[in-house]
């Protein structure tokens, strides 16, 4: 799709498209899965705010809502949250190949590397079997390939929590979470959840507009997902405060990285102009968390750090700041920061490929080129090369 700016009114035809380096502000395509509004303030799943699904909603129902087009009903969600608790065991093969994956092994590419091989063991026949199957399975995936290398446990897999959320933290910790520990789980995983054109879900859009399969199309955006740029920022922001022993070490290591124009992870938006609507929220989560946790450092650091980048550059944080203080809180590993990203965008990524099929054409956009124009053929080459 070409954005108005590019129709030449004098001809009344398209002028040559211009070339914004990272796409930045180019409109590549449209959708009805959400939106952050023309101004770049706010954020809707399917026209709904996200403030609301945060506060009324389950991950399950948020998940529901991008796969089927409207919110469940109770019935639905009873019978969708039953699949979605079925389907959570893994395949003997994969828990073979998980434990012949190094125990160094970054938990992203673990779970890429799961991705592809359910693609061999599972072939998709059905693209919402197959979306389905994945957002059971893939904390099951992490957890399973975890315990194995860290204590030498093939853990069951099965739990008594009905929730992805539930279920990810039982397994983590080997004990049913609080209420207070499911929920902030589950309203994190709603706000990850989609985010209409992100590097990712492009990714995972272009791969499917060639007509693959839905298992290539997630394997690929987990390897887009991977990069500090995008959401291995949680990790990378949780390894810069935890850096920092008290506000004032924070404000003069983040002065001093900003002197050296060093970008601080978890800060800055493409497509946010003042604020991210999704970090109140989470920051909200992140200070509970923190007062319940008797914290006075992690949360005391990071909002100083929220207060010198605001100070200094105007600059907001992002969701993947204070995501990274909230998962601190509940227990979580940093290494498996992003992984929890996946468990939830898995929803947004399959919904875009559902989407993308449905109307597809083959993404493949043009470039301007720069390299040298038509270069003679060194004589000496032609020669060695007849001789
Ligand atoms: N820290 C310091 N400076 C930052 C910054 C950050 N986190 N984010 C942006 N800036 C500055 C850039 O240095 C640049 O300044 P300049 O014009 O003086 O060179 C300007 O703001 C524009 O940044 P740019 O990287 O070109 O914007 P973008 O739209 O291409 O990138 C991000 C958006 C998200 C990639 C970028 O803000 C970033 O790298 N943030 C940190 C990583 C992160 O948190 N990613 C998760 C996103 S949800």
């Amino acid at each position: 799709m070409i954005a108005d700016a590019d129709i030449d009114p004098s001809t009344g035809g398209t002028a040559p498209p211009k070339s914004t380096k990272g796409l930045a502000g180019v409109v590549a395509g449209s959708t009805a899965l959400s939106s952050v509004g023309k101004e770049g303030r706010g954020l809707t799943y399917r026209g709904y705010r996200i403030e609301d699904l945060a506060k009324h909603s389950s991950f399950e129902e948020v998940s529901y809502l991008l796969l089927h087009g409207e919110l469940p009903s109770p019935e639905k969600l009873h019978e969708y949250k039953k699949r979605l608790v079925e389907q959570r065991p893994l395949p003997t093969s994969l828990c073979e190949i998980l434990e012949r994956l190094p125990s160094d092994s970054h938990p992203m590419d673990v779970l890429r590397t799961a991705c592809s091989s359910l693609g061999c063991l599972e072939p998709e026949q059905d693209q919402m079997q197959a979306a389905e199957r994945m957002l059971a399975i893939f904390p099951s995936v992490v957890l399973y390939w975890y315990q194995f290398h860290q204590t030498g446990i093939r853990i069951d897999v099965r739990s008594v929590e009905d929730s992805i959320a539930g279920h990810f933290l039982d397994l983590l910790h080997g004990n049913r979470p609080t209420e207070t520990h499911r929920r902030a789980m589950d309203m994190s995983l709603i706000l990850y959840a989609e985010h209409e054109f992100n590097a990712s879900t492009f990714t995972a859009r272009i791969c499917s507009s060639t007509l693959s399969d839905l298992y290539s199309a997630i394997t690929a955006a987990i390897g887009t997902l991977r990069g500090p740029l995008h959401g291995g920022a949680n990790e990378a922001a949780m390894e810069l405060i935890e850096r920092f022993e008290t506000p004032d070490e924070a404000e003069a290591g983040i002065m001093q990285s900003l002197e050296q124009r060093k970008k601080i992870m978890g800060f800055g938006h493409r497509v946010y102009r003042e604020c991210d609507p999704r970090s109140e929220i989470i920051q909200r989560i992140a200070k509970q968390l923190s007062d319940e946790r008797g914290d006075t450092k992690l949360y005391p650091v990071s909002e100083r750090i929220h207060a010198v980048m605001s100070r200094e550059k105007k600059l907001f944080p992002n969701l993947d700041f204070y995501s990274a203080s909230a998962y601190h809180f509940l227990g979580i590993p940093t290494a498996l920061f992003t992984p929890i990203f996946v468990l939830s965008r898995t929803a947004g990524w399959a919904a875009h490929v559902f989407e993308q099929r449905a109307d597809n054409r083959l993404i493949r956009p043009s470039a301007e080129y720069i390299g040298p124009e038509d270069r003679e053929y060194p004589t000496n080459k032609k020669e060695s090369t007849n001789g």
